[in-house]
């Protein structure tokens, strides 16, 4: 047996624990993990001088746009900024021009995506106007279903209860999750009212008008109807010590319900957000610290599930808008989610178990991401290689992404993706993009 080629001296991350060890991959997939000595012979072999090989990571919070949104970022400036940033999965919203909620709309994106992908890419559909599409999509391929509670986006009426828990419980009956943006619409819509009629169009009113109420709402109202059925509700970007113990409150009771945080939440405040002026507007917006503090306390005491990084593109002019209620809100993720989180297991915040955890087997197994996930023998060659003492600057206008500004520019880091592995293929060594648009494969959550 030859075979495709053999990584050699890489410090692996095997069951919870750093192994020394070569790892040899075919057509696509993990053969053997082992030492050097047990390896077949190969086409090809790379050493990777004691390098730290992590289970490909995944961000199941990824904005690609394309489309109609093409000029804040495509498929591949997207995707390149996912392998640049060592990510080897991520999982495209719907909130596209059109929006992706129906099967066709789906269809019609796969088929772009399909030509200009670098990694792994499954994709969120809002729910469809009428709740027997839900099937066709499904049936087309979407990872999860998405509700955005702050606006009406997709087809499903945010404000019927009834139809939330008809919708919840088709996707329950076909096992696929749902993904919440938890704002209350209703609640927010009065409060944004308040402050524009009072001429208040600053970052405070901003983050005045989302107060944590807004999230609490939300959440205590998905978690009731949610209750009724059987769906999976997973919470994305959760800012607030209130709305994460009610989660935490439903998993002890029981409920298929699973959350996420973005490092944004984790590493920035209100303060940051105020003096940051429209830079760091995002939704939902930056909290106190007793919020931060209690989203790192439900890392370490395991109620959040996943980190996500929300990666929200837009130009800078459109972040820079004179009134708040202008301004495009999110900022890009993607290529500093991983530098961010390997620098904070340094600060000893989180551990490296943990950041794989939150960041692989958790979203695998949530999304149902066959195959992917850890590193073991039979598994998709999904690898993030990452060079663990390598201290850099993040450097926004080196970014690959279209949007080329960070709350983090300028930030010192510890902790480099230096080869980005997906499907056994090569496509980020060391900063450079060295795959060809396409060579990442359409993705689709397991139903069986
Ligand atoms: O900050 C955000 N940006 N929050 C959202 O919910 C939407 C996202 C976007 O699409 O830009
Ligand atoms: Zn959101
Ligand atoms: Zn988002």
């Amino acid at each position: 047996m030859i075979v495709d080629f053999v990584l050699t001296n890489a410090k692996a991350y095997w069951h919870n624990r750093i192994v020394d060890c070569s790892i040899a991959l075919e057509d696509g997939r993990i053969y053997k993990i082992g030492k050097e000595t047990q390896m077949p012979k190969a086409d090809e072999k790379t050493n990777l001088h004691n390098l730290l090989v992590l289970p490909g990571l995944i961000d199941v919070h990824v904005h690609l746009r394309d489309e109609g949104k093409s000029y804040k970022e495509d498929f591949f400036t997207g995707t390149a900024a996912a392998a640049a940033g060592g990510l080897t999965t991520v999982l495209d919203m719907p909130n596209n021009a059109p929006v992706t909620m129906s099967s066709e709309t789906l269809r019609n994106r796969v088929q772009i995506a399909a030509r200009k992908i670098l990694v792994n890419v499954g994709f969120y559909s809002e729910f469809p106007t009428s709740l027997t599409e839900i099937e066709d999509i499904v049936a087309q391929g979407a990872a999860a279903f998405k509700l955005f509670m702050a606006c009406q986006v997709g087809g499903l009426n945010i404000d019927n209860d009834q139809a939330l828990q008809d919708a919840f419980a088709k996707a329950g009956k076909l096992n696929v999750p749902v993904a919440m943006h938890a704002e209350d619409r209703a609640l927010l819509t009065a409060n944004e009212a308040k402050l524009k009629q009072a001429k208040h169009n600053d970052a405070a009113a901003f983050l005045k008008a989302h107060s944590e109420e807004v999230e609490l709402k939300a959440v205590e109202r998905l978690l009731k109807i949610a209750a009724q059925t059987s769906v999976h509700l997973h919470f994305c970007h959760v800012t607030t010590e209130q709305g994460l113990n009610a989660i935490a409150e439903a998993k002890k009771h029981g409920s298929t319900v699973t959350c996420e945080v973005t490092p944004n939440h984790l590493l920035l405040s209100n303060v940051d957000a105020t003096r940051g002026g429209s830079m760091l507007i995002m939704m939902p917006p930056l909290r106190s610290p007793n919020h931060i503090e209690a989203l790192w306390k439900g890392i370490a005491d395991g109620w959040v599930d996943v980190i996500g990084s929300d990666h929200a593109p837009h130009t800078l002019d459109e972040k820079s808008a004179g009134s708040v209620w202008d301004v495009k809100v999110g900022v890009p993720g993607l290529e500093t989610t991983l530098p961010l989180m390997l620098t904070m297991v340094k600060k000893n915040r989180v551990s490296l178990e943990q950041v794989v955890h939150l960041l692989a087997e958790k979203p695998a197994e949530i999304f149902r991401l066959k195959d992917r996930g850890t590193l073991e023998q039979g598994q998709k060659a999904d690898l993030t290689v990452v060079d663990f003492n390598r201290k850099f600057k993040i450097d926004a206008s080196k970014f690959h992404s279209k949007a080329k500004y960070s709350p983090y520019d300028g930030w010192e880091v510890q902790g480099k993706p230096v080869k980005t592995y997906v499907n056994g293929l090569l496509v980020m060594d060391d900063g450079e993009i060295v795959a060809k648009p396409g060579s990442g494969e359409v993705i689709r959550g397991d139903r069986a």
